[in-house]
């Protein structure tokens, strides 16, 4: 079987480094790749992963039998649909499934529509209308641009006048582009976050275990929101028993919507929670793997995710095995160059990665995101770098691991946060 992974995180590093594990032996293509998934297999070019066209053209060149597009870009802009066209499977959703992604005004809808918990909102597209809202609300709301905008999308305003620049910039000044030209107004929530993502598809739901993100950059929830600074799985705040109650409360009314509205949606589905005082309320939907999120639950799972994953490719997620997932915790600390999210320091080499995978064998793996091979070595080439992972009977022990497989990393100007897993281990120690 021949499989191409599109995208160039530590997500897909994850992805084509378990898929590779299979008994069926795969042959693996991974566009564009980084430093790391070329050692898993074969990296090809792709200056843009939205680019559908080029996507399409490295399948039929390279007789690609699997296709699974990591980011969420490729499936907004219908990769799914042209794979659809070319009778060649895909793990994700058709373009107007991946809208619960795509546009959040879509997904606020459905949700409201739905009676799924979440924040209240209002969608505007118009600046005076939109500024009269904010003014009539008591405390600063949350703003988000409706389109994709690359996790920058989102203002959690300190206070009104804040919030009022942000409209201005979105729908006025038009800084987000098309993305912005809409936005969605809603209530800040308290709590604590947590992801929660399914195997979907065919009427069937598949939980996976639990997984909590540190979306801000610094340590204590500081500084400004990032792509996700490192994750853990189980987060004790969502164990295991409660799993399947959750999916059927967040996530199935939400299929089930969907399937009526004629876009049935299959792949993954992650609705990023809040568990506020009046319980859980969704936050936000993402219609493939979250990053980090996915490096710890591919380090939990045990068995072949490969027939799982054709499976839901094929249409036949009903018929598919149940994936396997270790007991251990795993957790994910993510080194990244300095100055991350905003302008960041590149070029600089990388080293340490076998030291740090030898310091607990088995146990740790480093998976590369921002890296690439230049004049031989290898370079940091984006914003985040690696994802040092590691499993551990619980999740003081898996930290532990990580954070010293950590210290093995050389790599200048960059930085990591010291407190991945602290909530989780307060949580338990409560
Ligand atoms: P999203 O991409 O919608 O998940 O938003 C990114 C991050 O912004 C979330 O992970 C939260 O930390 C924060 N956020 C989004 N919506 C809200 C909200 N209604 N209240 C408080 N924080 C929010
Ligand atoms: N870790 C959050 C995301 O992948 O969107």
């Amino acid at each position: 079987m021949r499989i191409l992974i599109v995208g160039s995180g530590g997500r897909e590093h994850a992805l084509a480094w378990k898929l590779g594990q299979s008994p069926e032996k795969p042959e693996i293509f991974i566009a564009p790749g980084n430093g790391g998934t070329a050692l898993e297999g074969t990296n090809l070019p792709l200056a843009d992963t939205g680019d559908v066209g080029k996507i399409m053209e490295i399948v039929k060149e390279r007789k690609i039998d699997l296709l699974i597009p990591a980011p969420e870009l490729p499936l907004v802009n219908g990769v799914a649909d042209a794979c659809a066209a070319a009778g060649v499977p895909c793990f994700g959703p058709k373009a107007a499934a991946a809208r619960l992604e795509g546009s959040k005004a879509f997904a606020k809808e459905l949700l409201r529509e739905t009676g799924t918990p979440t924040a209240d909102f209002a969608v505007f597209t118009d600046y005076g209308q939109a500024r009269r809202y904010v003014e009539s609300l008591p405390l600063p709301p949350v703003i988000k641009a409706d389109g994709l905008a690359a996790g920058k999308g989102v203002i959690v305003p300190e206070n009104h006048e804040e919030a009022l620049g942000v409209l201005h910039s979105m729908l006025i000044d038009k800084s987000f582009g098309p993305a912005g030209g809409k936005v969605v107004i809603e209530e800040a929530l308290q709590g604590q976050e947590v992801s929660l993502l399914a195997f979907c598809g065919e009427g069937r739901i598949i939980p996976m275990p639990s997984a909590q993100d540190h979306k801000r950059a610094y340590d204590a929830d500081k500084g400004p929101n990032t792509g996700g600074m490192g994750a853990y799985s189980p987060a004790p705040i969502l164990p295991e028993n409660d799993l399947a109650d959750m999916a059927g409360r967040f996530l199935k009314p939400v299929l089930d919507g969907m399937e009526k509205r004629g876009c049935p949606f299959s792949g993954v589905l992650y609705a990023g929670l809040m568990l506020t005082g009046q319980g859980p309320k969704v936050l936000e939907f993402n219609v493939r793997f979250g990053d980090p999120e996915c490096q710890p639950l591919l380090m939990r799972c045990t068995g072949d995710l490969l027939p799982l994953v054709a499976a839901c490719a094929a249409g036949r997620l009903d018929r598919a095995p149940e994936p396997e997932w270790s007991p251990e915790t795993a957790i994910c600390v993510v080194i990244a160059a300095r100055g991350y999210p905003g302008a960041y320091s590149k070029g600089m080499p990388v080293g340490g990665i076998a030291e740090a995978e030898a310091s607990s064998p088995g146990k740790v793996k480093v998976f590369h995101a921002g890296t690439g091979i230049e004049g031989g070595e290898l370079k940091a080439s984006g914003g985040r770098i690696l994802g040092v992972t590691a499993l551990g009977e619980d999740l003081r022990a898996a930290r532990n691991r990580a954070y010293a497989a950590a210290k093995n990393i050389r790599l200048p100007e960059s930085f990591f946060r010291t407190d991945i897993g602290s909530k989780g281990i307060a949580g338990c120690d409560q």
